[in-house]
């Protein structure tokens, strides 16, 4: 890092506009695991989520202000005085609070979604921004679609918003139209257009639809942004939003070119990045710069054997840096305690008491079916524990499968359901059908299952299978995800945990489930 080089804010709204993932429900518990992982990491805002949106969103946005420390906790908010004053008693309890205040200013937007007029959309902006500041000192405003909004009147806005105590300009790229050139000039041009605009933070929030959330993101560093809002592997709406990981590290391998530092610790990126994928369900895909499978691989020969000679041939970065350990070979069955709590210390968890002993029981009821722990299986035991650590309605007990060639799969499945155990069994053409078939007799949920991965978490054949699934009920769709080195009981597990999170938004639900005796 030189002197005259420029710090970049993250603001990180993976637990925001992440969540708005189709699929991905995040609990309580699950959230405050990434908040305290994203303040580990160094971000300097953490979105923590739209509190009016319901009950569950301002519990969190509360629960991290209160507990989360370091960075700026942060709440969503329309220009409604009702969603301004719920996102303050969310945030109140931060050391520092931020509302983050957000009004559409497109034509598209202004007329068939709001139905409102341009002089009603300034004196909503002005109206939200003066009510927020006089709740908390840190006002943070979005024009919604700001990137297809008239420049004069999006300016105006802008105006209107610091003149009503905004300390935070975000200029957003909503529906991911901008290219890198264009993003850049308009960024420039809103810098150049609005009178005081030096004496607020210029942010961006750029969508990936397509595929240049990232670029636009830097063209607008260039010319003038001082804060971008990311997500930790691109989640988001559709998708998704430029990804925290790719801008942090375009911006340090590139630093001697670009000219600009953040506060991030870039060796908690892929524990942060792991972390994400087990709680959301979103799974990386192997290509996916940076934390991607395949980002550190070589396939080919010429480049196998220029890594091995030099390993700048073909890597730009150290994925030693990024906290992917090279290691392989850690654990077994007759590791003891301390070699345990070491081996996680170096992968940068810290556990003491409890939390130790919980864990290491865990990794003794794995090392008895997994000759050799890995340093993935860890990783990947030390997220489950946050998956787990929630109340469980169905709880599986026990599973039995037989299946094979030319033979009916037929699978027994015993389920504790509020304390209660049921059992059932269920044939069909396969194990895992024929397991989800008994699962269904007992919970009768009215659900379909969508979408169903299976992934090996390590190499060898004694991996552990992780499976993903989206199941839907009606018109919204529940990930859940299930880790064991048996698949079919992964699939049982990944199955019952979005069950589980179906009947946690709809606990009226579970009158239907059969409580035979
Ligand atoms: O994409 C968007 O415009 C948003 C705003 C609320 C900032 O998410
Ligand atoms: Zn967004």
């Amino acid at each position: 890092m030189s002197g005259d080089d420029k710090r970049v804010y993250i603001f990180d709204t993976t637990l925001r506009d992440g969540e708005q993932s189709p699929g991905v429900s995040l609990n309580i518990e699950e959230k405050l695991a990434i908040a305290q992982q994203l303040a580990r990491l160094g971000v300097d805002v953490i979105e923590a989520g739209f509190p009016i949106a319901s009950e569950g969103d301002f519990n969190a946005v509360s629960r991290i202000a209160k507990e989360v420390t370091g960075p700026i906790i942060c709440g969503l908010s329309r220009t409604e005085t009702a969603d301004i004053k719920r996102a303050y008693e969310a945030v109140k309890g931060a050391n520092r609070p931020r509302i983050h205040t957000f009004v559409a200013t497109s034509q598209i937007h202004m007329s068939h979604k709001l139905c409102k007029t341009t002089e009603q959309v300034k004196e909503m902006a002005y109206e939200g921004v003066k009510l927020a500041k006089s709740l908390v000192e840190d006002v943070e405003f979005s024009a919604e679609d700001a990137f297809r909004s008239d420049l004069d009147f999006l300016c105006e806005v802008f105006d209107i918003a610091i003149q009503a105590g905004a300390t935070v300009i975000n200029i957003p790229d909503t529906v991911g139209y901008a290219t890198p050139w264009e993003f850049g000039e308009f960024v420039k041009a809103v810098r150049l257009g609005v009178p005081n605009i030096d004496k607020t933070i210029i942010s961006v929030h750029c969508h990936n639809d397509l595929g240049l959330a990232v670029a636009n993101s830097l063209a607008a560093i260039r010319n003038g942004a001082q804060q971008v809002e990311v997500a930790v592997n691109g989640i988001g709406e559709r998708a998704g939003n430029a990804s925290l990981e790719e801008v942090v590290m375009a911006l340090y391998t590139r630093r001697n070119y670009l000219g600009f530092t953040t506060n991030i610790n870039i060796r908690e990126i892929y524990r942060t990045s792991r972390m994400t994928s087990t709680l959301t369900g979103m799974q990386i895909q192997p290509n996916k710069a940076i934390v991607g499978k395949n980002a550190f691989a070589h396939e080919s020969g010429i480049h196998q054997d220029g890594v091995i000679k030099e390993r700048e041939t073909y890597e730009i970065m150290n994925p030693e840096m990024l906290g992917i350990t090279s290691k392989k070979l850690v654990l077994g069955k007759l590791s003891g305690r301390h070699a345990f709590k070491l081996q996680l210390k170096s992968l940068g968890y810290n556990l003491e008491g409890e939390t130790l002993e919980k864990a290491f029981f865990e990794f003794k009821q794995l090392a008895d079916r997994k000759k050799e722990i890995l340093d993935e299986d860890l990783i990947i035991l030390m997220d489950s524990q946050i998956l787990g650590s929630s109340e469980e309605y169905y709880h599986l007990e026990y599973l039995q499968v037989s299946s094979g060639t030319n033979i009916a799969a037929t699978s027994t499945v015993g389920l504790r359901m509020n304390g209660k155990l049921l059992e059932e069994a269920a044939c069909a053409d396969g194990p895992v059908e024929a397991a989800y078939s008994a699962i269904n007799k007992m919970t009768k949920l009215p659900v379909r299952l969508e979408t169903y991965s299976i992934s090996a978490v390590t190499g060898g054949t004694d991996a552990q299978g992780e499976v993903v699934v989206s199941v839907s009920m009606g018109s919204n769709t529940f990930m859940g995800r299930g880790l064991s080195v048996d698949i079919i009981e992964a699939s049982a597990r990944a199955y019952i945990n979005a069950l589980n999170k179906i009947i946690k938004v709809y606990p009226d639900l579970k009158n239907v489930s059969v409580v035979s005796e």
